[in-house]
């Protein structure tokens, strides 16, 4: 089975498995700020402990290899926590999910991680195709896909929902890189 590197190493971050012990620091960079979680699939965290519990199962996929696999990111200079990134790896594609506390936001910093794994993806000789999706109003997220390489591919209507938006799925653009 395919198993991406357990750490990775870009210009300014550092990447590596989460554990439980990483709740409190996760929490107060980035999962308890609704203007960070607003587009994402999970509402922000209100409690420390139920995210010890995700962090917990996140470190577990480590083990069994089930091909969901997440890093968390640090800044190289300061060692701050700064965020993570995530690829489910699927027969022939992986696809990735990213997140950034906004102390980091506009500085380059997740479209500098996000290349490097959709580069490691696609030196795998079966991936075929490294891809991501955003909501449809989360235009900086569709052009950190497009700095790491990947092209806008359309859109995907009535694709994903966001808890904190609302029940109803939503329009998400599509991008991705391809060999
Ligand atoms: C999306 C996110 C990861 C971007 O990370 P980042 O490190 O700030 O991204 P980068 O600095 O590499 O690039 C952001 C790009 O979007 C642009 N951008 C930022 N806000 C924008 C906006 N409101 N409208 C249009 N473009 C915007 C920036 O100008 C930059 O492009 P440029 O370098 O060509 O100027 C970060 O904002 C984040 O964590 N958001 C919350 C979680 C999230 O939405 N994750 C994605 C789920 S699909």
């Amino acid at each position: 089975m395919l198993r991406p590197p357990e750490t990775f190493t870009t210009a300014r971050l550092t990447a590596r498995p989460p554990a439980a012990s990483d709740a409190p620091a996760v929490f107060a960079a980035y999962a308890n700020d609704p203007v960070v979680t607003r587009y994402l699939s999970w509402r922000f965290y209100e409690t420390v402990p139920p995210l010890g519990e995700f962090l917990a199962t996140r470190a577990e996929t480590w083990r069994t290899g089930d091909g969901q696999f997440g890093w968390l990111l640090h800044r190289r200079e300061t060692g701050e926590l700064a965020g993570s990134i995530g690829v489910t790896l699927q027969a022939h594609d992986a696809l990735f999910g990213y997140v950034l506390g906004q102390k980091f936001w506009r500085q380059g910093l997740m479209a500098e991680a996000l290349r490097h794994v959709v580069d490691w993806s696609l030196s795998q000789p079966e991936i075929y195709r490294a891809w991501a999706f955003c909501d449809a109003e989360n235009p900086a997220s569709a052009r950190v896909m497009e700095k790491a390489g990947m092209q806008r591919e359309g859109v995907l209507r009535r694709w994903h929902i966001c808890s904190n938006l609302g029940p109803e799925p939503r329009d998400c653009i599509v991008c991705a890189k391809v060999k």
